[in-house]
């Protein structure tokens, strides 16, 4: 019954939090990897999360991109801008991604779905350190440096390894060195093995790992039973205030680990 689907839901939550160490999660019915649908209804979760975590007035939200962080986007609803003033930036610079995933177009669909603001940063991730150093001395990319570092909240997904490492088409030498080190996870540009050791970091500006341990709120949206591992990895590092958002399948597949 629905009852019945709900408590063990719950159930689901409380072990999940227990086994990964961090005080929220929250899981979702079905598997996102099978049902893409479901990530309408993690989307729900992250209004709901966003509405009791936000303080009122003016909030900076951090986004990271990806498949999962483009979707949620759209799921955003105006409630979440009552007595809020909102502004989206990209969490870390980098344009490598395909456009619609991007965290400049993540950032962008949130404000319009939100009523809030977005601000851009210009920053390519597949140019040399000579191109890349002058650029972050450009005022307008300072700028939005600047309030990256002032947000008080962010939210983010979590990848595996190998679909990160494909889809930015990495160097071949960083591919290697993933597969040599048994990358499994990636978050924030960072790649962790089972253990979730750091075993590369792509060198970009922005949030990193130890910016997140004074955020009040940090919400991480990762669903799928294929995600698992790539979750455990990360929740190695995780602040313990991370509220994860998943759903039943990584859930199952996380305690089965
Ligand atoms: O950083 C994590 C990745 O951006 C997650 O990407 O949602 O497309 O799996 P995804």
């Amino acid at each position: 019954s629905f009852i019945d689907q709900f408590l063990d839901l719950k159930q689901l939550e409380l072990r999940l939090s227990q086994k990964l160490g961090i005080t929220n999660c929250l899981v979702v019915a079905g598997d996102s990897d099978l049902q893409p649908e479901v990530i309408a209804e993690m989307g729900k979760l992250v209004t709901n999360t966003l509405k009791t975590l936000l303080p009122h007035g003016l909030n900076i939200i951090a986004a990271m991109g990806g498949t999962t962080m483009a979707q949620i986007a759209s799921c955003l609803t105006p409630e979440i801008g009552k007595e809020r003033e909102l502004l989206f930036v990209p969490a870390r610079g980098g344009l490598g991604e395909r456009i619609d995933i991007q965290a400049n177009n993540v950032c962008a669909r949130m404000a319009l779905c939100t009523g809030g603001k977005s601000r851009s940063l210009y920053v390519p991730e597949q140019v040399s350190e000579s191109t890349y150093r002058p650029l972050l001395k450009e005022p307008a990319v300072q700028e939005v440096v600047t309030l990256i570092k002032k947000s008080n909240a962010v939210i983010h997904s979590i990848g595996t390894a190998k679909h990160m490492a494909d889809r930015r088409a990495m160097p071949k030498e960083i591919v290697s060195l993933l597969d040599r080190g048994h990358a499994v996870g990636e978050a924030f540009g960072y790649f962790f093995d089972e253990a979730g050791q750091v075993v590369y970091k792509i060198p970009r500006i922005g949030i990193q790992l130890e910016d997140l341990a004074s955020m009040k709120c940090v919400v991480a949206v990762a669903g799928g039973h294929s995600k698992a591992k790539a979750i455990v990895a990360y929740m190695k590092h995780a602040p313990k205030q991370t509220c994860l958002i998943t759903d039943e399948g990584a859930a199952k597949a996380i305690l089965k680990e």
